[in-house]
């Protein structure tokens, strides 16, 4: 019983690969469409008042070597189709994340560094010169998105943060503040969020820090002001508000693998072969015209990332 609460809400999507789920799904996202248009002026009038002070840095060059054969998911399904459990474990957190507070937003780096430090969100995202990447995002829940992510590579980062030979993982950690985020308040989860990678994994190029979407700094629901994007990995890997990034020696465990191991692994490297315990992952709904796609192996991203994973049995790239 005990178990089945703590099951993150998107894992109920066992049933989404019917056909009939998969229409009454869409009749719900048009429903949030048309929510999400009303409710985008009250956003925009909202986030004018602010003022981002790094609104300047957008709209950021295009990479072009980021080009791909789908359309991009248009920014009003994606801003109202959200995982961020901080803010509740429904997809519509839109109105609920606005109460993030993005400054000040402090970014401590440590670990295993020849020299810790905490820098201000405003002065380390002018440290890298962004740039505009479409990504595609594909969660463990079998859905997908195509995004326009500006910000740079966490290779840079890694760069600027001068790890220890020692180190062989980076953790993330995402703030922690239950009088800000609601969904911080419920004990089934072990906050705060928690992420990692392999410093190989991190410095491949296509390894991501976003700062922005569609043009303009990220938007709370997006895990503004600073996330990461992991395309060839499952969406949970992908951690947003990021307050903590540590160099370290031992693999960290995720705060999805520190619920359920047996279900969302370290790696979650996408592969359609290896079904989730309780659903296939062989296709994907591609969320902004509800068509059903095979997955591709590493998200359609092999030519880059397959390497970093020869020695391993395909089987255990998802664990
Ligand atoms: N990061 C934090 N801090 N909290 C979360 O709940 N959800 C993850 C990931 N990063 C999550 C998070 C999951 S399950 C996915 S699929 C993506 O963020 C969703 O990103 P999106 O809302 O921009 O699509």
């Amino acid at each position: 019983m005990f178990a089945v609460h703590r099951r993150p809400a998107w894992a109920i999507s066992e049933s989404l690969a019917t056909p009939e789920n998969a229409f009454l799904n869409r009749r719900t996202l048009i429903k949030a469409m048309g929510f999400g248009l009303m409710a985008a002026g009250g956003l925009n009038a909202a986030q004018a008042e602010e003022a981002d002070p790094t609104a300047d840095l957008y709209p950021a060059k295009k990479n072009e070597a980021y080009k791909l054969d789908r359309t991009v998911t248009p920014e009003e399904i994606n801003a109202h189709y959200n995982n961020f459990y901080e803010f509740g474990t429904q997809k519509e957190i839109a109105q609920e994340a606005q109460s993030l507070k993005i400054r000040p937003w402090e970014i401590e780096i440590g670990g295993l560094v020849d020299a810790p430090a905490t820098i201000a969100f405003d002065d380390l995202v002018r440290k890298f010169p962004l740039e505009t990447r479409l990504y595609r995002h594909r969660c463990v829940e079998a859905w997908s998105m195509t995004i326009p992510w500006s910000g740079f590579a966490l290779k840079q980062l890694v760069e600027f943060a001068k790890p220890q030979s020692a180190a062989k993982f980076i953790r993330f950690e995402t703030f922690l503040d239950p009088s800000m985020a609601s969904g911080q308040n419920s004990f089934l989860y072990p906050w705060p969020y928690i992420e990692g990678v392999t410093m190989e994994e991190a410095a491949n190029e296509l390894a991501f820090v976003v700062t922005g979407a569609y043009d303009k700094p990220l938007l709370k629901q997006f895990g503004a002001p600073i996330r990461l994007a992991l395309p060839w990995k499952y969406g949970f890997k992908s951690i947003k508000s990021i307050r903590k990034i540590d160099f370290v020696a031992e693999r960290p465990v995720g705060l999805w693998e520190a619920i359920q191991p047996s279900e969302y692994g370290f790696w979650a490297n996408v592969n359609p072969d290896v079904p989730h315990p309780r659903w296939s992952q062989a296709n994907e709904r591609v969320l902004h015209t509800g068509d059903v796609v095979p997955t591709q192996i590493f998200n359609g991203y092999g030519a880059q990332v397959a390497h970093l994973y020869k020695d391993m049995d395909p089987a255990t790239l998802y664990m």
